[in-house]
């Protein structure tokens, strides 16, 4: 990241010019019994990075929506390019070159990668589509941004971080004059997060305006010009990234200091409440075996694509097993599919939540309650409203799910409360082991800490804890034992206090340098 962090501090001097391309004021828009935007003002100039950050819920991908003619406001002033729009539809936006890359995934699954990318500006030759044509400049457009990925493939049988990278491309095949990226990289490896980065850079010097969410504030340092922070649907502040600090940025999205980023709490180490033995299942679980004790959070590092969506995945029955054995508190359990899991105890927090986690269309009362429904109906199946009721209270307080109330569809939660719901409708049962996969992916720096309390809170009730992170300070600050996965094994096996980011690398890249060597001799 060297290059980039040099490459962007000459861009930053020769940025100069503060020729605002976007002038939003007094932008709000409301909801049904949400405020969403409130009285909003917000700047973008010709060729710099702007950080939009704020907690989950707090209208950063609304006010953008706005931005892209999505969703109409209700007041307040749009001005592009030093032009007044007055009917800002998609159409015009479109037509102004503004693109968004949306923070859900907005993918055709059944289409290829190349069809996805020219998706509504599909390339006709003699009255048809020219599928190879299309074929070659998605080529053209992957390779530039480095992306291995054959044009033809379907893009539903593509992992999240590659389906995340064809929604760039697709962004950038549209030649835009301001880039909306609302939280691009929550599902990128490192790798492609430095391609990103340098295709940013690239746009920048080329004076594209791009706006810039995430919750990984780490990654702001690197690319942000500025930052502009939002809170509760109403502008904050923006400033210069130079002349502020991460301190001062999170205490202004939050609204108080957060002192504790890692809560740890130490617990005696119990006895084992669980095993997975030898476990096979495809090519990217081989030969796992790992143990859980009661008392302890079990980190599993890696990176990207080392197998362990695919591990829980396996052990939790979604994918079927070749070999291996389960043991659940001193007992062989069988598990051929997620209910056999479930039955027994054993909880799963998916990673993708709109395709495993949510039922978007759902409210979340329902999403809440699903999975305890044989907890809270009786004999004949009817369920016992009083007893939902306070499952469902319970989770939204548990985690502070920002809501109006729990008759809203999940679909219409930030991203971050999304992610929330997914979490707390599993913890809703009693459960013995619980496994999450990237549980913080997308969520702010406040709930994150929330996230990390429940799982302290389900270590210091006996309850199992296996927890899936690609972020390094996060296994490290949370975990109290680490093992490693790398191509479909488990590399390496670490005590919390023992570990460092670079011992976990040099584990997670194992094979990697091994292959590297053997190439290189
Ligand atoms: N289509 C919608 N219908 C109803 N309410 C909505 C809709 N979209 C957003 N909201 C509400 O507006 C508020 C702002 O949401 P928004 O998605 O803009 O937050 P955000 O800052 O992008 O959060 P996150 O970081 O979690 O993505 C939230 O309270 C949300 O529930
Ligand atoms: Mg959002």
């Amino acid at each position: 990241m060297d290059i980039i962090q040099k490459d962007s501090e000459i861009l930053r001097l020769h940025d100069e010019t503060h020729e605002d391309i976007v002038k939003m004021t007094g932008i709000s828009k409301s909801f049904p019994g949400v405020l969403a935007l409130d009285n909003v003002s917000f700047n973008l100039r010709k060729g710099e990075v702007l950080a939009l950050l704020g907690e989950n819920g707090a209208g950063k991908s609304t006010l953008m929506k706005v931005l892209s003619g999505i969703y109409p406001r209700d007041s307040g002033d749009i001005e592009i390019s030093g032009l007044k729009q007055e009917d800002f539809t998609t159409g015009k936006a479109k037509e102004l070159g503004i693109v968004i890359i949306h923070q859900e995934l907005n993918m055709c699954s059944h289409l290829s990668a190349a069809e996805n990318i020219f998706l509504g500006r599909e390339i006709i030759k003699r009255g048809v589509v020219s599928q190879d044509e299309m074929n070659q400049k998605a080529f053209e457009i992957l390779s530039m941004l480095n992306i291995d990925i054959d044009p033809e493939t379907i893009v539903g049988d593509l992992a999240v971080s590659k389906q995340q990278m064809v929604e760039i491309a697709k962004a950038l095949s549209a030649n835009a004059k301001i880039l909306i990226m609302d939280e691009p990289t929550s599902a990128l490896t490192s790798k492609e997060i430095e391609d990103l980065f340098r295709i940013i850079i690239d746009l920048k010097s080329r004076g594209c305006g791009i706006v810039y969410i995430s919750h990984r504030l780490e990654e702001i340092s690197l690319i942000a010009d500025r930052v502009t922070i939002m809170r509760d649907g109403k502008y904050i502040a923006t400033m210069n990234y130079a002349d502020t600090s991460l301190q001062e940025i999170i205490s202004l999205m939050v609204g108080r200091e957060i002192t504790e980023k890692f809560p740890k709490i130490s617990c005696p180490k119990g006895e084992k409440i669980f095993e997975v033995k030898h476990l096979n299942a495809g090519r990217m679980v081989r030969d796992v075996s790992f143990e859980l004790y009661k008392g302890q959070i079990l980190g599993i590092a890696g990176l990207m694509g080392a197998g362990r969506t695919e591990t829980t995945r396996a052990v939790f029955g979604v994918d079927p097993k070749e070999s291996g054995e389960i043991i659940l508190e001193g007992k062989p359990v069988t598990i051929r599919k997620p209910y056999d899991a479930i039955r027994n105890g054993l909880v799963l927090v998916p990673e993708d939540r709109k395709k495993d986690g949510l039922c978007t269309k759902l409210t979340v009362r329902e999403n809440i309650a699903m999975p305890s429904l044989d907890v809270i109906s009786n004999f004949f199946g009817v369920v016992n409203r009083q007893k939902e009721k306070m499952i469902v209270e319970k989770s939204i307080k548990d985690l502070s799910i920002r809501l109006p109330h729990s008759e809203v569809e999940a679909m219409s939660l930030s991203g971050g409360n999304q992610q929330k719901v997914v979490v707390s409708k599993w913890l809703a049962r009693n459960s013995r082991v619980v496994i999450f996969d990237e549980p913080t992916r997308g969520i702010d720096v406040a709930a994150k800490v929330e996230i990390y309390h429940l799982m302290n809170d389900l270590k210091r009730r006996g309850i199992g804890v296996v927890f899936v992170s690609s972020e390094m300070p996060e296994i490290l600050g949370v975990s109290d034992r680490i093992i490693i996965m790398c191509d479909g094994r488990i590399t390496g096996e670490l005590m919390a206090f023992e570990a460092t980011q670079s011992l976990i690398l040099t584990y997670a890249t194992m094979f990697e340098s091994k292959l590297s060597r053997s190439d290189a001799s």
